[in-house]
């Protein structure tokens, strides 16, 4: 089982509608996925068309009043299971805070090790202990950012508090950097995303997600965006994204040792847009 988690303090920069996307992504090409969804808002859980105010769910696993297999909704979307976000979701902050309990997501998933190929973790925009739980049972950190200087700026301070968690807690996650939404028919556009490469080229993932309404309509449907139209450049791209990490079971952050041909060549394609 790899766990994915996907984060960035930054609000609205893609996180929910990659975990969604991902997770039916990966799905759709014969895993099996496990969606968490692990923030309060519940758009993960809506996105995938349903609503689970009233039901038992992650709190309760943590206050050992439910086991977490019996808390999640299976066959939400084809391959994809999900554990969704209740009502009761809202008081886990200071359930895990009454003695810092920062493995608590981590034990649980352990539960369903030999049920997943994979867990696709939706974090809240904040650095709590959802999110440091969602952290530290991860394999890998998967930041959207979208084309702006606010979503740079919350990449830089992320790498700081990551920094600090993977020294406290002596664990290593491989971090990838999505860009997201991007028109790179904008200048704009094209130089953050020059930037993005620039600054961060160990860790940018050599894709990226384009924006296009048909995301957005695809929500309102409760549907990830392949079932909703098969031929849009989101598809593509989080069909490609699911493949890359389908393919790569351990990426590392050491410079150029994740690229493989193929690899470089979509790197190649990403910097010939940017040109
Ligand atoms: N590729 C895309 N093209 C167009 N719109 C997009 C794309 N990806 C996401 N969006 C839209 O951008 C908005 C924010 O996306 P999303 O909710 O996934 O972000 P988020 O990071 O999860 O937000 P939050 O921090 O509130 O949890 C949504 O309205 C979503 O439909
Ligand atoms: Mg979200």
């Amino acid at each position: 089982m790899k766990t994915i988690a996907i984060a960035n303090t930054k609000g609205g920069c893609g996180k929910t509608t990659t975990a969604i996307n991902l997770a039916a992504s990966l799905g759709c090409q014969g895993a099996r996925v496990l969606l968490v969804d692990l923030d309060t808002q519940g758009h993960a859980t809506l996105g995938t068309g349903l609503t689970c105010d009233d039901q038992v769910g992650l709190y309760e696993v943590f206050a050992k009043r439910a086991l977490l297999r019996d808390v999640i909704v299976r066959d939400v979307v084809a391959g994809i299971d999900l554990l969704p976000a209740t009502r009761s979701l809202g008081r886990a902050e200071t359930l895990l805070s009454d003695w810092p309990r920062e493995m608590e997501l981590s034990m649980h998933l352990a539960q369903v090790d030999a049920d997943y190929d994979f867990v696709v973790i939706d974090c809240p925009a904040a650095l709590g202990l959802l999110t440091t739980n969602a952290l530290l049972a991860a394999d890998e950190l998967l930041v959207p950012i979208e084309m702006g200087l606010f979503a740079m700026d919350s990449v830089a301070k992320l790498h700081h508090a990551i920094e600090v968690l993977q020294q406290k807690h002596q664990r290593n996650f491989t971090v990838r950097i999505l860009p997201t939404m991007v028109d790179n028919r904008t200048r704009l556009a094209r130089s953050f995303l020059r930037n993005i490469w620039e600054r961060y080229a160990d860790e940018v993932l050599p894709l990226m997600v384009h924006h296009t309404v048909r995301v957005k309509e695809a929500v309102c449907k409760g549907l990830p965006i392949l079932q909703y139209d098969a031929d849009s450049p989101a598809t593509a791209d989080y069909q490609r994204l699911a493949e890359l990490l389908r393919s790569e079971p351990h990426l590392s952050n050491e410079p150029g040792d994740n690229l493989d041909a193929q690899q470089v060549e979509r790197r190649d394609a990403v910097e010939a847009a940017i040109a």
